[in-house]
């Protein structure tokens, strides 16, 4: 771990010990153990979920339900939070790690494609937290903007996508050409406000106008 990450770390409060039972089972047992948001992000995204308190959460990516009970941290009383996973084999496992924390009831997962999925999921959302395939951040936005209320907030994790965005315009690798395609288009969106933020692999912070 980075020696300034360490720092962060060590002055931010610590994980609640199911989410880092999840963290560890997840780099024993899953592919890519990386995509997982992790202690830092995952303070951050409980932080502003606290901060808003929504009613209705929307994720596109669960993985292992890491990011999932962070931001289910902070649903106001009865609140929800809807989260998408494609691939199914990752089904046993997430519904495994929701029942080791208190909100395993205000989750509902949804497996399968978050494009075909979205449309049928009839909520208003008050928050969103983009992180699924990299390729498709800008088919998410543009569906799941129409479900966010005026002033609801979108995050899209992996923006600076390990700093590859910086190569510039040759690049060939078509995570990397969606990503930096996503950030310009946004950039230029009169939609919405935007910020991006360099934590951990960028998280952009994006306002519904
Ligand atoms: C970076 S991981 C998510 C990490 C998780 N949000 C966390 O922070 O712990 C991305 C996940 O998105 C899933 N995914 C990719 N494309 C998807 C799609 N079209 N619909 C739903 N999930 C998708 C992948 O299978 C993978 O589990």
């Amino acid at each position: 771990m980075l020696e300034l990450e360490e720092y962060l770390i060590a002055h931010t409060d610590p994980e609640p010990a199911y989410l880092a039972a999840i963290n560890r089972t997840t780099h024993l047992k899953v592919l890519n153990p990386r995509m997982l948001s992790g202690h830092l992000q995952g303070r951050v995204l409980a932080m502003l979920s606290q901060m808003m308190q929504p009613r209705s959460i929307l994720e596109i990516g669960t993985f292992t339900g890491y990011s999932a009970l962070c931001l289910a941290e902070g649903l106001a009383a009865g609140g929800r939070i809807h989260t998408i996973e494609a691939d199914d084999e990752l089904e046993e496992l997430i519904a495994a790690n929701l029942q080791l924390s208190p909100f395993a009831g205000q989750v509902v997962v949804h497996i399968g494609d978050a494009k075909q999925l979205i449309p049928r999921i009839e909520e208003v959302f008050d928050l969103v937290f983009i992180d699924g395939d990299k390729r498709e951040y800008q088919q998410y936005l543009e569906l799941v903007l129409p479900k966010v209320r005026k002033g609801g907030i979108i995050l899209a994790d992996n923006t600076l996508w390990d700093g590859k965005v910086l190569v510039g315009q040759g690049s060939k690798d078509p995570q990397t050409a969606a990503i930096m395609e996503f950030n310009n288009r946004l950039s230029a969106d009169e939609r919405v406000d935007k910020v991006m933020l360099p934590l951990r692999d960028g998280l952009t912070m994006i306002r519904k106008r």
